[in-house]
């Protein structure tokens, strides 16, 4: 198992410089630069995307050692759609093979698995797989694994003001009692804290409609290399530049 690997990770992960004691709680990250990692090597996209979930598995486990309490992974946008159906059909199936394969490790490691997005778009396949997940580690405590898909920020927000005006419509709220809180308790994330620290590969500047309202505070850390060269090592990396930088939530660096 490898939450029996934790206090032996902990002296590792204190040896590679991480303190223990501040880690992101949440992480979120972007998985970008599949197909080009495929087209370096002259393979087609989807053995890119075969690739990414390899690194992935990888990383869901270094999280679940480390004692991350959230990882947010950007799996499918609700602009990914416009790819051709047969790259949308395999990363499909990449993801429902990535459940079946993995469930009973993830179970037996205490991962808690959900969703954010629309999933009522995706195959029945992937559907089922989804729910059975969700339902068999809903009472894990261990890692809370987020699996965007069909997930756009916008589409999440407008979802969620929909309900807020049904509620207002039916005398349930006012509008002035319409806050932050209110808001936030209406997205996918509800319960959940904010990303501390999101990762982009690839090296592209921008957020891609990903969790727009979440990522208000959020450290960013952009890389350059292409998502299945992301490792274990590359995320301690990246947690190190975060616990190097001087979050201050719009306020004055304490002295
Ligand atoms: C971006 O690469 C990646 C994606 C659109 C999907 C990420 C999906 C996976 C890693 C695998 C499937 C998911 C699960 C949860 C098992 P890109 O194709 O945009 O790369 P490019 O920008 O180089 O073309």
């Amino acid at each position: 198992m490898w939450l029996s690997f934790r206090n032996k990770d902990k002296e590792a992960f204190s040896s590679e410089g991480i303190d223990i004691e501040r880690l992101p709680q949440h992480i979120a990250i972007i998985m970008d630069g599949n197909g080009r990692w495929a087209k370096r090597r002259g393979l087609p996209r989807s053995m890119g995307h075969r690739a990414g979930v390899e690194a992935l598995r990888d990383i869901v486990k270094t999280c679940s050692n480390l004692g991350v309490k959230v990882l947010t992974l950007y799996a499918f946008s609700t602009e990914n759609w416009r790819r051709p159906k047969e790259e949308v059909g395999v990363l499909m199936t990449l993801l429902t093979d990535y459940l079946r394969r993995e469930l009973n490790e993830l179970h037996e490691n205490q991962v808690n698995i959900r969703t954010l997005g629309d999933i009522t778009y995706l195959p029945l396949d992937a559907q089922k797989e989804l729910a059975k997940s969700v339902a068999r580690t809903r009472n894990n405590p261990g890692l809370i694994l987020n699996l965007a898909l069909n997930y756009g920020g916008r589409a999440e927000l407008t979802r969620a003001f929909q309900k807020i005006a049904e509620e207002v419509e039916q005398g349930k709220k006012l509008p002035r009692e319409i806050n932050e809180e209110l808001i936030s308790s209406h997205l996918f994330t509800a319960g959940l804290p904010d990303p501390d620290l999101l990762i982009r590969t690839s090296g592209e500047m921008r957020l891609s409609n990903f969790m727009l309202w979440q990522l208000a505070y959020t450290e960013i850390v952009v890389l350059e290399q292409f998502w299945p060269d992301f490792n274990p090592k590359a995320l301690l990396d990246a947690i190190r530049e975060y616990q190097q930088r001087d979050r201050r939530f719009g306020g004055l660096k304490k002295e």
